[in-house]
């Protein structure tokens, strides 16, 4: 559905996209993660053809975005970040103004626009003064204009944005039930949100795309980077200092507890040789080791370790490690 070749974007002296591709297929829904200022509002405005890249090539449905942003813009459905709302419209009267811009008309008009208000679930508020209503409702009259021409793609700039948690859920249950065979790009700043909702993220970071696949997926891939869980009962600051020297190991965490017990974090550069070292360690020095477990990797810990990283260190999404 979606093709992105090169993709560059500058303002000036600001590369704000820099040469990403990746390809999203008809039913996937992806999920756009990254720190604030990383490029995913860009990137979004260049894949519904409202914004021409600088560089390189995107096409929807096999349209050229800079050629034909009207074929683009017939095809995907688009919620930006800050939804110019026309905020002295009644919602009704708003959606059906927008219905006609995008060429509904009579009776197909009017049965559209009650239904979409059925889908986003905004038919008992329909009547309202948009200006009236509260954040969540203005983000779903946004959902709704984008749905109004049924666009076989939704692009959706972080809809649960300033939503309190009810709505959240309520939202992200529409789109949910709007995904079916419908492809969406969604952006989130929410981990758990992407999570729940996407079966792929795009992890970008300065303009770069750092990371692309499942939870899983990239689970999996980052396995070995997990941290290793220590339960140690010893004096905490020389069993901090001791542990740091095996394999200048970094601790994570550190908590200790009124027993004595003393709880690492770590993530060791090799894990087999941390683990022995750490076994000769405690029986040298008498300690009682607890616990030596393997600390789960959540997408949590892989979107830090991405974000936070020096972009030369993230290289591995070029060179396919
Ligand atoms: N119209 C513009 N003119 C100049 N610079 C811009 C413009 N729009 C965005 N930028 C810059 O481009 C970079 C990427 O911005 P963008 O809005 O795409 O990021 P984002 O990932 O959506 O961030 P956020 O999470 O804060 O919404 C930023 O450095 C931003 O300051
Ligand atoms: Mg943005």
């Amino acid at each position: 559905m979606f093709q992105v070749e090169n993709l560059t974007k500058r303002y000036g002296e600001v590369t704000a996209v820099d040469n990403i591709s990746f390809t999203i297929e008809p039913g996937e829904i992806c999920g756009f993660l990254g720190p604030n200022g990383a490029g995913k509002t860009s990137t979004m405005r260049i894949l519904t053809g409202f914004m021409p890249p600088t560089e390189g090539r995107v096409t929807v449905a096999g349209f050229d975005v800079f050629k034909n942003p009207m074929e683009v813009k017939r095809r995907v459905g688009y919620l930006p970040e800050t939804t110019p709302i026309y905020t002295d419209m009644r919602v009704a009267e708003y959606l059906d103004f927008v219905a006609e811009v995008k060429g509904l008309r009579g009776n197909a008009k009017t049965r559209k626009v009650a239904d979409i208000m059925e889908v986003t679930r905004i038919t008992d508020r329909q009547r309202y003064l948009i200006s009236s209503l509260s954040k969540g409702y203005r983000q779903r009259v946004g959902l709704a204009q984008a749905l109004l021409n049924d666009p076989e793609a939704l692009v959706l700039d972080e809809p649960s944005i300033g939503l309190d948690p009810e709505q959240i859920i309520e939202i992200r249950s529409i789109i949910k039930d709007l995904s079916g065979k419908r492809t969406v790009i969604l952006s989130t700043h929410i981990l758990p949100e992407a999570q729940s909702i996407c079966s792929r993220m795009m992890i970008i970071n300065r303009g770069k795309l750092v990371a692309a696949d499942s939870t899983e997926g990239l689970t999996k891939k980052f396995a070995t980077s997990g941290r290793i869980n220590v339960k140690l009962l010893a004096p905490p600051d020389e069993a901090k200092s001791a542990i740091e020297a095996i394999d200048s190991v970094d601790v994570v965490s550190v908590e200790n507890d009124e027993t004595g017990v003393s709880v690492f974090s770590v993530a060791p550069k090799n894990k087999t040789g941390f683990r022995k070292a750490l076994t000769r360690l405690a029986v040298k020095k008498d300690w009682e080791l607890l616990e030596l477990s393997e600390g789960a990797v959540t997408l949590e810990d892989i979107y830090i370790k991405l974000v936070t990283e020096e972009p030369t260190q993230t290289k591995f999404a070029e060179n396919g490690e």
